[in-house]
């Protein structure tokens, strides 16, 4: 008997030794002292012994119990320990990983260059006016004295939806729109940003894009206004050291009518491939409005005058960044947008 019960200890020790996990520890304690276990059977069988070798073998068998319950509890233990010390490991922060790097968008470069040129006008008592992309014949063309046949109006030109609506292919319809407000009043000084269309696509063309409108109306408003408006407007976006050149040009809006250049800022006048060796740069057209514009939308051209201005944002945004092709500019991707 005591044989038996050595036997069975030392199998149950094994058994606890050669576990891998808490379920088979708890496997080794049912095969062992479950109801049904072997400790359990064996001692049934004691019924059969005379009284005192039944309480020797019984205080043999509890001691053997309580070995093996205690082996039971130390290796459960183990065990334990070791699934703390996994789950330790596992939820372990390492403090010097990088962390996650959150992008902080920005505005998009016309936006800014927008905001820029909008501010120095604002600056100058200017104020800001906006008129709509879809726009009548009558604004865009007939009210600027473009009149019918006028190249400006071929279809090829331009975007028309109806023979009369059209997508507006400059800002200038933003001036006749605002003197039908305002007139008879003086003074008038308004810039008028936003975007326009026009059937073109290539390097320095994109089917849209966006102009800055300039109108200032007036008591006795010269081309020196004009002038010393631009010259400024150059001189801030451009630096102290820029300098511009009036050259006569025509539009059918403005008379006299000037083409304004600055030196380029690529070579500073010297003369480069960006200025085509000239060392100048186109900006803007400009001019005095037409005494018909100004009749046709209310004012007396006898009693007062004014200049006008339209310039290109695309054109200012390239040349201020460096920009050689325009249509990067909507492309969207975010490693050229990125850049400003
Ligand atoms: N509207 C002209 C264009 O888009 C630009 C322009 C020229 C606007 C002269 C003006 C101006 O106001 O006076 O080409």
């Amino acid at each position: 008997m005591e044989e038996k019960l050595r036997l069975m200890l030392k199998a149950a020790q094994q058994a606890i030794a050669n576990a891998q996990d808490l379920e088979e520890i708890n496997q080794v304690r049912i095969h062992y002292l479950g109801k049904k276990g072997e400790l359990t059977r064996i001692l049934r069988g004691m019924g059969a012994l005379a009284a005192d070798e039944r309480r020797n073998y019984g205080q043999l068998a509890n001691k053997i119990r309580e070995e093996i319950e205690e082996a039971l509890e130390k290796q459960t233990n183990v065990f334990k320990n070791k699934e703390k010390q996994e789950r330790l490991a596992a939820e372990k922060i390492d403090v010097t990983l990088p962390g996650n790097v959150f992008y902080l968008g920005h505005l998009h470069p016309i936006t800014t260059i927008l905001n820029q040129i909008e501010d120095i006008f604002l600056g100058l008592g200017f104020s800001i006016a906006e008129g709509p992309e879809v726009e009548l014949d009558y604004y865009n063309f007939e009210a600027l004295n473009i009149p019918a046949g006028h190249p400006a109006r071929e279809l090829q030109d331009t975007f028309f939806i109806t023979p009369n609506i059209l997508l507006r292919t400059h800002t200038s319809p933003v001036q006749v729109r605002t003197m039908e407000v305002t007139t008879p009043n003086i003074p008038v000084k308004i810039i008028a940003p936003g975007k326009v269309y026009r059937r073109d696509d290539d390097a320095t063309h994109t089917p849209m894009f966006h102009q800055v409108e300039g109108l200032a109306i007036d008591r006795q408003i010269t081309f020196a206004d004009l002038k010393g408006t631009l010259q400024l407007f150059a001189a801030e976006t451009f630096g102290a050291d820029i300098r511009t050149r009036f050259r006569p040009s025509f539009f059918p809006f403005t008379e006299p009518s000037a083409e304004v250049d600055i030196s380029c800022v690529m070579c500073a006048g010297q003369g480069c491939r960006v200025c085509s060796q000239t060392g100048w740069l186109e900006i803007l057209g400009c001019g005095m409005v037409h005494p018909r514009v100004l009749e046709m939308s209310g004012y007396s051209s006898e009693e007062v005058t004014g200049f006008a201005f339209g310039l290109g944002v695309e054109r200012i945004a390239m040349l201020k960044y460096g920009i050689d092709d325009m249509r990067l500019l909507f492309e969207n991707d975010l490693r050229f947008l990125a850049q400003f």
